[in-house]
């Protein structure tokens, strides 16, 4: 089993007298309710480091009241069996009050990247990342630090941060880990009932249609998105946030798919909100 920390102190010592003696480390944020998505990134830091913790926080500042907070699954038991299962060396599992104890105050705003699209409809959600990414660096002063291309703003926002503020840590971008039948694996998952998973394949079904509608030539992202959206419809159940095409590594929007371009979508079905993406072109 992994060791489990659950003080600032404790993990700071363990991270320092690791560097000291040479070792790489790697560190891989999480809020938990682990599954092969997570342990994919994991895998990738057991590949390139010599000693690798996870950290498990569902962080409360980036929900929003009446977000899924309070329900969202907590299991750090089963979660240390996995870790264990992947050869991760220690867990760092702070309770809310060692990371935000009494009278704390700053938030770190990551400015133009954290404004559309997922900033949009969850305004504070990427301040609260930043925030909690960056005190988890500070905790577990890594060498490098595994994200998931799943959640595709949020690598542009931890990025930015990293850059912005000089934290000598290396952002790794791991690929998204899929069911066979294509749903991205996601914690939120488990909150859809045996109807809703399988409606929930259309989300990536649809993005593979307007990749396959793109390789053929069709360049006019309002075409693949009427084709996304028809497809949606067709399968049913689902309420559109957003469907964007964005320009790869940025949040721009484009007109037309000309280059390496990003589709993103986000959509509730039923009470579970989704998220999801693919690279085209
Ligand atoms: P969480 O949703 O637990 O995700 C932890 C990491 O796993 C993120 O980098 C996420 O992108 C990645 N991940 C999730 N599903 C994945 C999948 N299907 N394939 C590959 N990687 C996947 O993201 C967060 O937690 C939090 O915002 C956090 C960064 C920990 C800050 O609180």
């Amino acid at each position: 089993m992994p060791s489990i920390v659950h003080t600032g102190a404790e993990i700071r010592q363990l991270i320092h007298s690791a560097q000291l003696s040479g070792k790489r480390v790697g560190v891989v944020p999480t809020m938990g309710a682990l599954h092969a998505g997570h342990l994919s990134l994991i895998d990738a830091a057991r590949e390139q480091c010599d000693l690798v913790v996870a950290t498990i926080f569902v962080n409360p500042t980036q929900f929003a009241p009446g977000e899924d907070f309070e329900r969202y699954p907590r299991n750090l038991e089963a979660d240390a069996a996995k870790l264990a299962s992947c050869g991760c060396d220690i867990v760092f599992a702070p309770a809310v009050d060692e990371m935000y104890p009494q009278g704390y105050g700053t938030s770190i705003d990551v400015g133009a990247v954290s404004r559309p699209l997922e900033g949009e409809r969850r305004p504070t959600h990427f301040a609260g990342v930043a925030t909690v990414v960056l005190k988890l660096f500070q905790l577990v002063p890594a060498n490098r630090a595994y994200f998931g291309h799943k959640d595709y703003q949020q690598t542009l926002v931890v990025r930015q941060m990293v850059r912005d503020l000089n934290v000598p840590i290396d952002i790794v971008v791991c690929p998204t880990v899929r069911e066979t039948d294509g749903l991205a694996m996601s914690s939120r998952n488990a909150y859809l009932s045996p109807d809703e998973r399988k409606r929930a394949t259309a989300l990536h079904d649809s993005m593979q249609l307007a990749a396959q509608l793109a390789s053929t030539g069709e360049r006019s992202v309002a075409k693949l998105t009427a084709a996304m959206e028809q497809h949606l419809n067709e399968v049913g159940g689902f309420v559109l946030d957003y469907i964007a095409f964005v320009r790869q590594d940025t949040v721009e929007l484009v007109d037309e798919v000309t280059g390496p371009t990003v589709i993103l979508i986000a959509a509730h079905l039923g009470q579970t909100r989704l998220i999801d993406n693919l690279v085209i072109g």
